[in-house]
């Protein structure tokens, strides 16, 4: 990792009922079109594996391997593929910075919500590229924090949107890199490549319970708050109050939210 570089959100509970909602679907549907069973695909900064093991289903005939820089992580994955019974699919730990492997390995090397996290996103990309083969695909999706918009007005989470963007900066990360993906990959030499957009919606029952009380969640136990606090960013006072505002969005019938994402796909 670079210096004072940071994993905002951490791994608890309330973070992964979030991230383990995440599907090769809901999460890289730019991406699918150009998947074929026989090819080789690293996941960057994997997290607890869901995406990763959909692309193993999809790749019945190849092969898939995650890598996280968190160890508890790399296990929970693990264990999902062998739950899942997915021979072709391994997990290890390592940084992306220094991936574990040869020039040209693999035909598609893929990360989502990751170098929205990392201090060095070009220098990301660049190691990305060295291990895809000549004429693979380097594939990245990253939410733009600063495009998200919800219903109805509530103060409590226009805060929540100050304390998060204090506190993602913090730690070395760029909350709105959903826009930037395109500028990172041309400093990063990359020359072939399309960019899109695609938005994760909440609006559903269902939806605003599981997002409207995993961050009120988040927003208390998570290492979201520690961090908070200890960037001055908030007090525990106005976590409260952040926590409760989603609690409250979570019970508004017209709430709703909707999150925009940038998208990268480009040949090595
Ligand atoms: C927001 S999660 C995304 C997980 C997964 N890609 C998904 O979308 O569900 C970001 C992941 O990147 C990992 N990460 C952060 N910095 C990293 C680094 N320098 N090297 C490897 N992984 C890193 C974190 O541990 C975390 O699991």
């Amino acid at each position: 990792m670079s210096s004072g570089e940071k994993y905002t959100h951490g791994h608890h509970e309330s973070v992964l009922r979030s991230h383990t909602w995440r599907t090769a679907e809901n999460s890289a549907a730019y991406l699918l079109p150009h998947l074929a069973p026989d090819m080789t695909l690293l996941d960057v900064g994997a997290g607890p594996g869901t995406i990763t093991v959909d692309f193993a289903r999809i790749l019945s005939a190849g092969r898939v391997v995650g890598i996280d820089s968190s160890a508890q992580i790399v296990a929970a994955a693990t264990e999902l593929a062998s739950a899942q019974e997915l021979a072709n699919a391994v997990f290890q730990t390592a940084d992306l910075y220094s991936l574990p492997f040869p020039d040209d390995t693999f035909d598609v090397v893929h990360a989502h919500q990751v170098l929205q996290h990392v201090a060095d996103p070009v220098a990301a990309l660049v190691e990305m590229r060295r291990v895809a083969k000549p004429g693979g695909l380097i594939a990245v999706r990253d939410v733009d924090y600063r495009g998200t918009i919800w219903a109805p007005e509530n103060p409590g989470l226009d805060h929540w949107m100050t304390v998060y963007q204090l506190v993602h900066r913090g730690n070395g990360g760029e909350p709105d890199a959903g826009r930037h993906l395109k500028g990172w990959a041309l400093e990063a030499g990359l020359t072939d490549f399309e960019s899109s957009a695609s938005i994760w919606c909440y609006s559903s029952d269902a939806e605003r319970t599981w997002w409207g009380e995993s961050w009120a969640a988040r927003a208390l136990e998570s290492a979201f708050y520690a961090d908070a606090i200890e960037k001055g960013a908030a007090t525990d006072l106005e976590l409260r109050a952040i926590s409760d505002a989603w609690l409250a969005w979570r019970d508004a019938l017209d709430g709703f939210f909707a999150m925009p994402h940038g998208e990268l796909l480009a040949r090595a």
